[in-house]
């Protein structure tokens, strides 16, 4: 392959938030990244339930920014709202899940040498519908600090994607409109305080955990 981008290629991967790419990712996305007609891998990461149109959004959004896109994954991760009690993919991405993922890369390399530009390939085809399902909608449910057993160590705050806790005043502050709900605080507590209580997304992750038990496995599209 001799692309106009000297060889380079990109991997563009974002979690599946409701069957859409999140809007700050997106939005992060469109700030940030050119693509200046680099080869693009696309990978979501989805929580076992469903991918629906993430991958065509990610497609989409790709193109929008100078991309080619040459090939799409989409992985499962465990979901942000399992629990050890309600687990949902819990353990995954696994080696099982690596193998197939180094499997695609090598297949993408082998595509890849077959031409002399990626614009060459024939246009990605990946499942999804447009105009696209709703997304994930504005909430106030965010995950809560217990401060009896709070110690204060900033974990939460530094491992929050979008910046929403801060330390102040001897407590840890939420900003709810900025809370996503992926509950990376709740897993980097040391301590166990950072909870979600929220019943909606508890029953939420009870029924993922019970109807969507069964593995599924990467898909690849090139
Ligand atoms: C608000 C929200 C919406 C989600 N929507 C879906 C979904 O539609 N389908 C699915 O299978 N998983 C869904 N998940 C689970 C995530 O896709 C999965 O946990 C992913 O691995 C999260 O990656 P992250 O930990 O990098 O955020 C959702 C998670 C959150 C927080």
């Amino acid at each position: 392959m001799d692309s106009r981008s000297d060889g380079e290629i990109a991997v563009i991967g974002v979690p599946v938030y409701a069957g859409r790419v999140p809007e700050p990712a997106a939005a992060r996305l469109r700030a940030g990244v050119r693509g200046g007609g680099r080869p693009a891998i696309l990978a979501v990461v989805y929580g076992n339930r469903a991918f629906e149109d993430a991958l065509l959004e990610l497609r989409d959004l790709a193109l929008e920014l100078g991309f080619v896109p040459v090939a799409g994954a989409a992985f499962i991760g465990e979901h942000s709202f399992s629990t050890p009690q309600w687990p949902v993919a819990q353990g995954r991405p696994d080696a099982v899940d690596r193998d197939k993922a180094i499997a695609f890369g090598r297949s993408v390399r082998e595509l890849l040498e077959g031409v002399s530009e990626p614009a060459d390939l024939r246009p990605l085809e990946v499942p999804g519908n447009f105009p696209y399902r709703q997304g994930v909608q504005p909430s106030s449910i965010c995950p809560e600090t217990d401060a009896r057993t709070c110690v204060l160590c900033g974990g939460c705050a530094r491992s929050c994607p979008s910046g929403a806790i801060a330390l102040a005043e001897g407590s840890v502050l939420t900003e709810p409109s900025l809370c996503l709900r992926c509950c990376a605080c709740t897993r980097a507590c040391p301590a166990g305080s950072r909870v979600m209580r929220h019943e909606k997304i508890l029953e939420f992750g009870r029924m993922l955990s019970t109807q969507y038990a069964q593995r599924r496995e990467p898909e690849f599209f090139l």
